[in-house]
Order: structure tokens, then sequence, then C-alpha cells
């Protein structure tokens, strides 16, 4: 008994430890990523897809120039809310949110499915603005 309480103790201790090292959870995956075999993570490369145009789309379409402010999507006119995470700390907190984004915004902006590289280079300049 006495053992276990110890190292739920450094267990705790360590998590907090890596939440001051990692911050938040959009860290955690930016890490699956790299456990996904992603090995360099560009945040530049990042910014320049997600700005970049195919065929008069991008992914400003929607979020908008500015990434501190909101967005509006293109077809719904609905309001979205802005995507850097330094005013929405709401934001890059569940996976399959994220994932689920990825993929259909991915499709519809580019017309293909995000590299898991791409997705990391965008989650990764994403989380710093
Ligand atoms: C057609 C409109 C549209 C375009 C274009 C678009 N998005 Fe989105 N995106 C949305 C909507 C709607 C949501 C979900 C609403 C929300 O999270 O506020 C969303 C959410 C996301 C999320 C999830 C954020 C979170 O909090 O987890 C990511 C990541 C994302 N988009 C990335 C992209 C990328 C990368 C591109 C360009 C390749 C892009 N989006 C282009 C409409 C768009």
């Amino acid at each position: 008994m006495k053992t276990r309480f110890k190292s739920g103790l450094l267990l705790v201790s360590f998590a907090a430890l890596t939440q001051v090292n990692a911050g938040q959870y959009p860290q955690k995956k930016i890490e699956a990523y790299q456990q996904q075999g992603v090995s360099q993570i560009d945040a530049k490369r990042g910014k320049q897809l997600w700005y970049s145009k195919t065929d008069g789309r991008s992914c400003t379409s929607c979020h908008g120039d500015n990434l501190a402010n909101k967005g509006k999507h293109v077809k719904t006119k609905k309001v979205i809310e802005p995507m850097a995470f330094s005013v929405n700390s709401e934001r890059y907190r569940s996976d399959r949110k994220i994932e689920k984004w990825f993929l259909r915004n991915c499709k519809w902006t580019l017309g293909r499915e995000c590299s898991i590289q791409e997705k990391a280079d965008i989650l990764s300049w994403l989380t710093n603005q």
C-alpha cells in the first residue's frame, strides 16, 4: 500500500513536470505524429501550406487570413472561432476532432488527404500562433 502510494505520487509529479516541458494537449498530438515516423517538424512549411492556394482554395478560405480572428465558412457562412492557440485554448484538444477536420479540410482545400508530415507541420505552426 505504502509503495503504491509513493509511485502514485511519483507519477503525479512526473506528469506535472512533463506538462511544464511539453505544454498542453497539442504537444502530445505532435509527439504522436513523431511516433508515427515524422522526424523533422517544420512549422514554416506548415504555414506555407496553410496559405498556399489550390484552384483558388486555401485553408484561409474559411479560417481567414489572421489566425487570431474568427473565420467564416466559405459556404455556410457560419462563424469559425479563431485557430490561434494563444487566443483560443479550446483548440486542438481532441485527437478525433483534429483528425476529422484535417481529413475533411485537406480534401476540400487541396483535393487530397494531408500526409502525417504535413499535419505535423501545420499543427506545429497553428499551436505556436
Ligand atoms: C470549407 C471551410 C474550411 C476550410 C477551407 C478549412 N477548414 Fe479547417 N475547419 C473548418 C470547420 C467548420 C472546422 C470545425 C469548427 C471549429 O473547429 O471551429 C474546422 C476545424 C479545423 C481543425 C480542428 C481544430 C481543432 O480545434 O481541433 C483543423 C486542424 C483544421 N480545421 C485545419 C484546416 C486546414 C489544415 C485547412 C487547409 C488545408 C483547413 N482547415 C481548411 C472549416 C474549414
